[in-house]
């Protein structure tokens, strides 16, 4: 649905130095580099030489019209010998020309695609490394964007720089030179004296057209944008049947579009139609001065067709030259853009000294006077204190939003506590690595999202080194087993974009399997089973605790029910901890705990 990329304003300061940060991505092929100008060069020369064979060509075949015979010129070398050896060099060198052009771009395509794919890399694993609530933050769509404009600006820019910048300069200056001397200070200035015209022109014309491409790239974003909100809401117009009412929005945006793409039309124009003045009059002066030249018999007609092919080779490229330009500073643009990405720096880091949790076993963890907020103005935890013996499960209830997964968060490092200690073992979390110390955790989540695959491998996503054997034992542990001999392609059935295709219990028995299969010596369970039937959720339950003993574990959960054997219950409430103990003593305790348990009972007293 993009039809283009976008453009920035003339009054968007570009940044060229930017061209200094990427050099360090081509280093790898410095002799390919050099092989590819070696080309351009040998391109070049090949276009220059052929309008002097024309000449000659055109000089022979003339005086054997007034003489009778052909006759070599005086000033020729004497092995030409015949306007066909002329022809034939003529061809040879339009041939080369295109043969080196094409083996200067097979070379370095090569060079440009590596620089992508590292920066792309590295774009990547910088992306991984921020912290989360950048990615809160963003919205992915306008990140991919950025990247793929960024990866798109520096194809662009290696790629002209290359194929477009250097050689028309190269071929500028030689023109320019061979008048000179060939033909005089007049030739020299008129060609120079317009190619500066042109460009100056076609700068600032572009730089005016600017907010005209802008507003058809903006419309045209804003046009996609539009549709694919639409269509990734597609379940939500139904529920609402507004579907007009959708393709009336999305038509308004079509219409700015198709207004804002005429008036870049008719900027086109003036831009198009100025330049063809520009080199109109440069050529009319040339061809003036020449025939001038021709009638006092200064020149021969050879001349005349030499600097006519001279002008025409001169021109073209210079065509582009306002294309150039504007894609030159969006490129440069964009590539900053996405270099800013690489310079943001992660909120979370690792400690400079790279400690590893101690111990692989399952480890206590201690709360000590956790706080935290989100925003500085909203307190989410206060002064939370507990602590998980070794192998034991503490489980933690309250009501909706008291902060019970942002525990779980905090225990990830996913933040950090803006007050407070969290240890595990007798480190603080914050002094090993992020990696060990995620690695030791195993999580099912409050909604577990899968990636677009199939199950199989959305559970080995837990542990890619596991067995098949393994596989399977994580199924029947999370009782998806039943469910998976019921898929026509069992273990292979692809789970939709973020496992949208399975039920919510299925996609939480999934989210058991993969987290169960990973073997840490610690797991949080945030409402793990919350979607299943009271049947399925117990069947699971005793399957864990098989294997309870085996980690230290943190369960959230709402339904009373399911922690009752908790080694201890945390109550929370509006961020603090209220009440703790065993589901007993909270029971004998007669507060908040107690209420919750009564209420509880007697609605399942009510479902039996
Ligand atoms: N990334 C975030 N940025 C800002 N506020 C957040 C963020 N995540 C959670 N919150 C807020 O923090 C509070 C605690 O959220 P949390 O997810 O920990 O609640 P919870 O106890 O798990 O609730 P529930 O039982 O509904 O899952 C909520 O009021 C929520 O709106
Ligand atoms: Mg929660």
């Amino acid at each position: 649905m993009r039809r283009s990329g976008n453009t920035v304003d003339s009054s968007v300061k570009v940044n060229w130095s930017i061209i200094r940060e990427l050099i360090p991505f081509l280093k790898e092929y410095q002799l390919r580099i050099a092989f590819a100008l070696l080309c351009l060069i040998l391109a070049k020369l090949s276009t220059i030489v052929m309008p002097f064979a024309l000449k000659y060509m055109v000089d022979i075949l003339g005086n054997s019209e007034t003489t009778g015979s052909v006759e070599v010129p005086a000033y020729l070398p004497e092995w030409v010998m015949a306007p066909f050896a002329l022809v034939i060099a003529y061809g040879f060198f339009r041939f080369s020309n295109v043969l080196f052009g094409e083996l200067r771009d097979t070379i370095f395509s090569r060079v440009t695609e590596r620089a992508i794919r590292r920066v792309s890399l590295k774009v990547f694993r910088h992306l991984h490394a921020l912290d989360i609530g950048f990615h809160l933050n963003r919205r992915t769509g306008g990140l991919a964007r950025d990247i793929e404009r960024g990866t798109h600006g520096i194809n662009f820019l290696m790629r002209f720089m290359v194929f477009n910048i250097i050689p028309t300069i190269i071929e500028i200056s030689m023109v320019i030179s061979i008048l000179l001397t060939q033909y005089g200070l007049w030739f020299g200035l008129v060609t120079f004296g317009s190619v500066i015209c042109y460009g100056i022109f076609t700068v600032l014309v572009t730089n005016w057209r600017n907010k005209y491409i802008r507003a058809a790239n903006d419309a045209d974003s804003a046009s996609s944008t539009r549709a694919i909100d639409s269509l990734l809401n597609y379940e939500t117009v139904k529920y609402f049947t507004n579907e007009d009412y959708e393709a009336r929005r999305y038509d308004v945006d079509l219409s700015v579009w198709e207004n804002a793409k005429l008036k870049n039309r008719f900027s086109l124009f003036a831009l198009n139609a100025g330049q063809a003045l520009i080199i109109s009059l440069a050529i009319t002066a040339l061809m003036y001065l020449t025939v001038h030249n021709v009638i006092k018999g200064n020149m021969s007609v050879g001349d005349l067709v030499l600097v006519n092919a001279f002008m025409m080779q001169l021109f073209m490229p210079l065509n582009f030259l306002g294309f150039v330009y504007r894609e030159i500073r969006t490129a440069l643009v964009n590539i900053e853009n996405m270099f800013t990405l690489l310079h943001k720096k992660p909120a979370i880091v690792d400690p400079e000294k790279e400690e590893l949790l101690k111990s692989t076993d399952p480890l206590p963890i201690r709360f000590n006077n956790v706080s935290f907020s989100y925003h500085h103005d909203r307190p989410i935890l206060i002064d939370i204190s507990f602590d998980i013996k070794a192998q034991q499960t503490v489980a933690i209830v309250g009501s909706s939003g008291a902060g019970k997964s942002t525990i779980a968060k905090l225990l990830l490092r996913f933040y950090d506590p803006t007050n407070g200690v969290i240890t595990i073992g007798q480190q603080n979390i914050k002094k090993i690595t992020q990696n060990s110390l995620r690695s030791s955790i195993g999580v099912v989540p409050q909604d577990a999202v899968l990636f677009n695959d199939t199950i199989y491998q959305n559970i080995l996503y837990g542990n890619p080194g596991a067995t098949r054997q393994e596989v399977e034992n994580a199924i029947r542990m999370a009782h998806l087993s039943h469910f998976i001999e019921q898929l026509p392609d069992g273990l292979e059935t692809l789970v939709g974009e973020r496992g949208l295709k399975l039920s919510g219990g299925e996609k939480q028995r999934v989210a058991i399997a993969r987290a169960l299969l990973k073997k840490p010596p610690i797991m949080i369970f945030d409402e793990a089973t919350s979607s299943l039937d009271s049947e399925s959720e117990q069947a699971i339950l005793e399957a864990i605790k098989e294997i309870t003993g085996q980690y230290t574990s943190l369960v959230i959960a709402h339904r009373l029910s399911t922690i009752i054997q908790a080694d201890k219950i945390i109550v929370m409430d509006k961020g603090r901890v209220i009440e703790s103990g065993t589901h007993s003593e909270l029971v004998a305790l007669d507060g908040r705990y107690a209420q919750l348990w009564n209420a509880q009972r007697k609605q399942g007293d009510h479902e039996k």
